[in-house]
C-alpha cells in the first residue's frame, strides 16, 4: 500500500501522514516498511501510545532487543525510558552513534516515542552512512571495505543521574564487539559506513587507537556532513523508527533548563556481513 511521506531533507528522512500506528493494518505495515528502507528514518506525528501499544508495533518488525547493560522500565522491560531533568546535560546518546554497535548483533532499529520534550531543542540528528560511503574515492572505498571496527560500550561515561541508575554493574566490564567497517545492508544490499565515535569505536581491530585515530576522525567528519543528515523536532506523541543499518544519530544538547522523557525500544538485527574481499572493487 502507498503512504504519504513529505522528505524530512534532500538526503534521508521522511514524516508519515495520516497514520494510526494503532490501527495499522497489515497492508499499511508493509508499505511502511518499504518506506523505511527508502528513506532509512520516519517520523509520526499525533500518536497517542501506552507502552503496551508502542511494544505491540515494533512487535510487528520483529524480535526486540535487549540493551546488554541498561534496564528498561520494571513494568515494561523492553521500553527504556530516556530521562533528562531541567538542570541536567543531557549526556545519553549525544554523540554520533548507531545503536548497540558494542553487541555481536547489533539494534536494526530503534524506536523512539515522545513523551515530555521541551518546546524548542532536543531534536535528534541523523546522518546517512550510506550516502557517505557513496561519497568516498575508490581507494578509500577499498580500504575501508578491508578494515573491521573494535567497538566497547563506556559504562563509566557521564550520564544524566536518572540513566546512571539504569546501569546496574557499573565495574562489570563490557566485552567488545568486532564490525566490518563497510557494511552490507542486508535488506537493501548497499554498503555504507559502520562506527560510532571513538567513545565506543575505539580503534580499528589489530591497530592501535592511536593507529585509528585520524581514519576514524576523518570518516565521521565525512560521514556527518550536512548534505548527509536530517533531524527530528520532537512533539509530545511523535514517534520515529530509524535503520541502524544504514545511519548513526545524535540527540542534541541544547535545553539546559528543560525536561525531556522518551520510550525507547530497539529491534533486534542479524550479524553484521561486510564486502566479500574478492568483490571489494564492484
Ligand atoms: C538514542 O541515542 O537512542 C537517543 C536519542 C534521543 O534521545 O534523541
Amino acid at each position: 500500500m502507498a503512504i504519504e511521506t513529505m522528505p524530512l531533507s534532500g538526503s534521508i528522512g521522511a514524516e508519515v501522514k495520516g497514520v494510526d500506528l494503532v490501527q495499522l493494518g497489515d497492508a499499511g505495515f508493509s508499505g511502511i516498511h518499504r518506506a523505511l528502507l527508502d528513506h532509512a528514518v520516519l517520523c509520526f506525528r499525533d500518536q497517542e501510545l501506552t507502552p503496551d501499544q508502542q511494544l505491540a508495533f515494533a512487535k510487528r518488525w520483529g524480535d526486540i532487543h535487549l540493551h546488554p547493560y541498561l534496564d528498561g522500565l520494571p513494568d515494561c522491560p523492553e521500553i527504556i525510558e530516556i530521562v533528562k531533568e531541567a538542570g541536567e546535560r543531557n549526556r545519553f546518546g549525544d554523540h554520533w552513534h548507531t545503536d548497540q554497535i558494542f553487541t555481536p548483533l547489533p539494534a536494526m532499529a530503534t524506536m523512539l516515542y515522545a513523551k515530555e520534550v521541551p518546546a524548542a531543542g532536543g531534536d535528534t540528528m541523523f546522518a546517512s552512512l550510506t550516502h557517505a560511503y557513496d561519497a568516498l574515492s575508490d581507494g578509500m572505498k577499498e580500504l575501508a571495505c578491508r578494515l573491521r571496527t573494535y567497538n566497547l560500550y563506556d559504562k563509566q561515561a557521564p550520564r544524566s543521574r536518572q540513566m546512571a541508575a539504569k546501569i546496574p554493574d557499573q565495574d562489570k566490564p563490557a566485552a567488545p564487539a568486532i564490525h566490518p567497517l563497510v557494511r552490507v545492508h542486508p535488506e537493501t544490499g548497499r554498503r555504507g559506513l559502520y562506527l560510532n565515535e571513538m567513545q565506543t569505536t575505539r580503534r580499528f581491530d589489530g591497530m592501535t587507537e592511536e593507529e585509528s585515530r585520524p581514519l576514524i576522525e576523518y570518516l565521521l567528519r565525512h560521514a556527518t556532513r550536512p548534505e548527509f543528515t536530517c533531524r527530528i523536532r520532537w512533539e509530545v506523541g511523535t514517534l520515529a523508527i530509524w535503520d541502524n543499518r544504514c545511519l548513526m544519530h545524535l540527540a542534541l544538547d541544547d535545553y539546559p533548563d528543560h525536561r525531556r522523557v522518551m520510550h525507547r525500544i530497539t529491534l533486534k538485527g542479524d550479524a553484521t556481513i561486510g564486502v566479500d574481499q574478492t568483490d571489494i572493487a564492484a
